[in-house]
């Protein structure tokens, strides 16, 4: 992208949202910060997903298999149910709609609306995509109650200008775009902090979080990138984002945990701890690591025809190994629950090679 394409971007954004002004930055620094998409690749797939790296495809399948458009799909289906929707900015107002007022909403795109709670998981929705695929290597559907609906299969839904608010998600995520246009900022969480880059999620505040695209250029994890039509994202859970629809967008998405990233999400949340439990005391989701940990212990390859993770698995132990320090490695291994799991993985490992 060019410099003065990005410089008339910032500038209309910028009258949305005053964190992402251009004041102090140099182009230069923005444009070395762009990433673009490519072709799908399984090895490189694989490789970013053990990696914690941003993967984003743009030909990667369409899980779409309704007839006609997704939006006339989704008007007819008749659905008693109404969901969570944010009208306005960074302190938007909050209504319950049907689907057909949301969708016909959507396409008067006068109001700016956002809809992330249209969980379609055991609703009529659930037909108009094909969720096999969409899931594929994703533990979650293998875990039982409250670890299985981590997953939030979710439709997502917004009009031009809607900006989502600094945050980050506690796993990995997948986000196709069926219709319209997004612009992701993205971050590491932790790196973002230090420099007093705000997160919804990690702070306890009710304003809007700090921003700045100067300080966001200089942090070594930060990238941006227009997620458009055919597009998929897969996003690590550690890195924060702030996102803008440039164009009114619908979407599907989900959060998986998969055995080639199963490592550095569990450290993660072991060290950092996960979003929900930062204001919990430390052993109320026991229970999640229970789960997670039985479902890793009955886990063979002779159950699982696609041998991918037999290619990458012994890569992303390595990988855990250089990437986490000693000290953090003998903590996390210290702790019955993950050393449990990481001996699973090292046996499946193992005996495939
Ligand atoms: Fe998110």
């Amino acid at each position: 992208m060019n410099k003065v394409d990005i410089a008339d971007l910032f500038k209309k954004i910028s009258q949305l949202d005053q964190t992402l002004s251009l004041d102090g930055v140099g182009i230069d620094l923005l444009q070395k910060k762009y990433l673009t998409s490519e072709k799908y690749n399984d090895k490189k797939f694989y490789r970013n997903m053990y990696m914690g790296r941003i993967s984003l495809f743009n030909d990667h399948f369409s899980p779409y298999v309704g007839k006609g458009n997704i939006i006339n799909a989704l008007s007819e289906i008749n659905f008693d149910e109404r969901f969570r929707a944010k009208f306005g900015g960074v302190l938007p107002e909050i209504h319950y709609l049907a689907l057909n007022e949301i969708i016909e909403k959507w396409s008067d795109n006068e109001e700016v609306m956002s809809i992330t709670d249209l969980h379609i998981r055991n609703t009529p929705i659930e037909n108009l995509f094909n969720l096999d695929q969409l899931s594929k290597h994703n533990l979650y559907l293998e875990c039982p109650s409250e670890v299985g609906s981590l997953e939030m299969m979710t439709i997502l839904i917004s009009t031009q200008f809607n900006v989502t608010e600094s945050h980050c998600d506690d796993s990995d995520g997948s986000n196709h775009c069926l219709v319209g246009k997004k612009l992701w900022l993205c971050w590491d969480t932790l790196e973002g902090l230090k420099n007093g880059i705000e997160d919804i999620e990690r702070l306890d505040i009710d304003r809007q979080c700090h921003f700045d695209l100067a300080t966001f250029v200089t942090l070594k994890s930060s990238s941006w990138f227009f997620v458009g039509e055919g597009d998929t994202l897969f996003l690590p859970g550690n890195l924060s984002h702030k996102v803008i629809t440039l164009e009114k967008y619908i979407g599907i998405g989900s959060f998986y945990i998969s055995l080639l990233n199963f490592l550095r999400t569990l450290s993660w949340w072991k060290l950092h701890k996960p979003n929900w439990e930062l204001n919990e005391p430390p052993d109320i989701n026991k229970h999640n690591y229970d789960q997670l940990q039985s479902t890793i212990s009955s886990i063979s390859f002779d159950n699982n025809p696609d041998n991918y993770i037999a290619k990458s698995l012994k890569n992303s132990i390595d990988y855990w190994h250089e990437e986490f320090s000693s000290k953090d490695r003998s903590l996390l291994l210290s702790e019955p629950m993950f050393n449990h799991c990481y001996q699973c993985l090292l046996a499946l490992a193992n005996n495939r090679h």
